[in-house]
């Protein structure tokens, strides 16, 4: 035992100091195979009866053509089964057994090939429970995870519970399941609607739990608590038996560093603030909150990582196109993310390298959003190892290998979608993809919208990665939590999210680290009081050894109207940016500038005039608007 321990110490150690010292050379690309796993049967009809014996001969339900609630997520513990969300449409009434075959469901789907008893290669695990199993059901049932015992599902603010047995098992059945709701309190008393958490992830113990919450400002602020069973609550509005989110801390630092900060008349960068705009899960031990984080450069969205208990972190992927939703391995040695490197989606606004993250105080909101036309997305899945981008490694493509053909496993028609989730072992991936479908093509918008090719007609797909040559291996051991993390703020019932650092408006100076200036003028809106127009001037300035030195002139004015709703955004933007060194770079708007409008809950965009990005001859424009 002691021996052992010491093993798994030294093994530790050895992954910090040459995380700390010596980052690996990254690997080289590797062969993968991807292949479509099989889904209940399709029917393009919505009426009751419409899954005919005919379609489905085992009464197991039929799915739509069309997405709606569809998302895949985690694996069970075994690698066999992935779980997923669907909705099952066409069911007959009742008393047909059938007819448990309704509406949003969580089901597990075989990826091992083989079908479960009922002969099926998936199997519904919430359809047919009855009410008194699940009590105050919460209609929000997205992002299923597997609990890493593989007797619970997270489902939405709901867990499913099959006692000690496996979901995956036989003896899984409507009558051993239960479905709880989760409760957040966060009024003083526990009384009340709870708070409305968004895209949980569950930490690999088990026990805790992390999450997001929209302000009603337009703002974004991510929590992480335990999950504690209350059998029999006596407060708030969900009376039934329910999973209480109690140990809640605000992932944020008390009075803590900011990306940016004033220090008389000069601005400082400070790489180590903790920005959690938008949690994202766990690495695989669970010693590290991922999140999406305020820019380290310009328009440039990536993803972070922050120790549990040190509160150090480390910047994950740093390619210019934008990273979103990801899954860590079980082995902690890899990751892979939704991202929309390849596809020159953002590239006419983050293309130019190193451009120090100053008009972001303005801009970071509209820069995300023009990631989506509405539902179509530009994710394909990335594999990168745990040490994240670097130099030229921007990770691999795991669909890369087909023809680019209607429906083949590269088409871009076919997007990526929120989660992409390792098998325990770490020899598959399994992820999602959506056929853009109208109004993101057809009609006004000049994409015409591409036939599927998949069965039914179906316009979603789960698809199943195989890393081919590796061997599997084993989950790190999981992290244990402290009671509190140190560095993030306790948020009790009644709590208040508590002011945080505001950069004071004014003229300032920014020193790039190797060489040049950058003199930047922050101006704020009166009747706001958030920052209305931001300009930087650059000379010679480079924060890396000259290897990306940037000159010009760059400035955004953010118009707010008042009374519309504050996820809409109002950019007036004029650059005019020239970079030497490692490549030949610009950034130029046109005469009269660009003007753009973005509803960060809609992306659709809109504007006026060009923004344009020029890297050693190849051009980066921006998208037509309404695309
Ligand atoms: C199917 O019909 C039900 C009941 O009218 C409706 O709630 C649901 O949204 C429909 N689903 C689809 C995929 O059209
Ligand atoms: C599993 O089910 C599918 C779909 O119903 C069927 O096509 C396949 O033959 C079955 N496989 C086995 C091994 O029984
Ligand atoms: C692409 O691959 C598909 C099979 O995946 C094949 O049917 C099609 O002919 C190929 N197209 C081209 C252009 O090679
Ligand atoms: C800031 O600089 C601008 C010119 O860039 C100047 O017009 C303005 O007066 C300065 N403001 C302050 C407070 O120094
Ligand atoms: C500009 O910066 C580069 C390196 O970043 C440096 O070598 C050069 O001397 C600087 N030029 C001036 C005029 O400061
Ligand atoms: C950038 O442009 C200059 C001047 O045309 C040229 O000498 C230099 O080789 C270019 N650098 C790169 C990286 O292409
Ligand atoms: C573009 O200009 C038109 C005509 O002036 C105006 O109606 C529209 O709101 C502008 N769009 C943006 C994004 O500024």
């Amino acid at each position: 035992m002691a021996v052992l321990s010491l093993i798994v110490l030294a093994g530790l150690w050895l992954l910090t100091t040459v995380s700390a010292n010596k980052t690996p050379r990254p690997p080289w690309p590797e062969p993968i195979d991807v292949v479509e796993l099989l889904l209940p049967p399709v029917i393009s009809r919505n009426e009751t009866g419409a899954c005919t014996a005919a379609v489905n001969p085992r009464g197991t339900g039929c799915i739509g053509q069309v997405f709606n609630e569809f998302q895949s997520g985690d694996f069970t513990p075994d690698g066999d089964h992935v779980v997923v969300n669907v909705e099952f449409i066409g069911a007959s009434s009742a008393p047909d057994p059938a007819s448990i075959y309704s509406g949003e469901q969580v089901i597990l789907v075989k990826t091992d090939g083989t079908n479960f008893s009922n002969g099926d290669p998936w199997k519904c695990i919430s359809c047919g429970i009855s009410a008194s199993n699940a009590q105050s059901l919460d209609p929000q049932k997205d992002y299923p995870h597997v609990f890493r015992s593989g007797t619970k599902v997270l489902w939405g603010h709901n867990i499913l519970v099959c006692g000690n047995i496996l979901v995956s098992s036989d003896k899984c059945k409507p009558e051993n399941t239960y479905i709880y709701p989760l409760y957040w309190p966060i009024s003083a008393d526990g009384s009340g609607p709870g708070g409305v958490p968004r895209e949980l992830r569950l930490h690999p113990d088990d026990e805790h739990i992390g999450w997001s919450s929209f302000t009603s400002a337009g703002g974004q602020h991510a929590y992480f608590g335990r999950l504690q069973f209350n059998p029999s609550p006596s407060s708030g509005d969900t009376l039934a038996p329910r999973y209480d989110l109690v140990d809640v801390s605000l992932l944020m630092e008390p009075n803590g560093l900011a990306p940016i900060m004033a220090n008389g008349n000069e601005l400082e960068l400070h790489d180590q603030a903790i920005t959690v705009g938008e949690l994202r899960g766990f690495s695989g031990s669970g010693d590290e909150i991922t999140y999406i984080g305020s820019p380290r450069e310009a328009n440039n969205i990536d993803v972070f990582a922050v120790h549990l208990i040190t509160g150090a972190v480390r910047r994950l992927t740093s390619h210019p196109e934008y990273t979103d939703p990801l899954g860590w391995s079980y082995d902690n040695g890899w990751f892979v993310a939704m991202d929309t490197r390849g596809t020159d989606r953002q590239m006419w606004m983050s293309g130019m390298r190193m451009i120090p993250p100053v008009i972001d105080l303005i801009t970071v909101t509209a820069a995300s959003s023009t990631r989506n036309n509405g539902l179509r997305r530009f994710f394909q899945p990335i594999l990168i190892d745990c040490y994240g981008d670097r130099g030229d490694y921007f990770g691999q493509q795991i669909n890369a290998g087909g023809n680019g053909s209607n429906g083949a496993i590269n088409d871009p028609n076919w997007n990526g979608r929120a989660d992409p989730a390792f098998s325990y072992d770490g020899t598959k991936i399994v992820y999602w993809q959506a056929l853009v479908t109208s109004p993101s093509c057809g009609g006004a918008n000049p994409l015409k919208c591409p036939e599927s090719t998949a069965e039914g007609g179906r316009r979603y797909r789960a698809m199943l990665a195989h890393l081919k040559r590796r061997k599997p291996t084993k989950p790190a051991p999981v992290f244990k939590v402290p009671k509190n993390i140190p560095w993030a703020i306790p948020f009790p019932p009644g709590a208040s999210v508590p002011p945080q650092y505001i950069l004071p408006t004014g003229n300032y100076t920014l020193k790039g680290k190797s060489s040049g200036i950058a003199h930047a003028t922050l101006i704020a809106n009166p009747s706001t009081g958030d920052f209305k127009t931001i300009s930087v001037s650059y000379k010679n300035y480079s924060d890396d050894n000259g290897d990306h030195i940037i000159s010009g002139f760059e400035s955004v004015t953010s118009t707010k109207i008042p009374g519309e709703n504050p996820w809409m955004n109002h950019l007036d933007w004029s650059s005019d940016l020239k970079q030497t060194g490692v490549v030949n770079a610009t950034k130029i708007t046109s005469p009269g500038g660009f003007q753009m409008s973005i509803d960060a809950m809609v992306n659709i965009f809109s504007a006026n005039g060009t923004l344009t990005t020029t890297i050693d001859g190849a051009v980066y424009r921006q998208p037509a608007n309404g695309t």
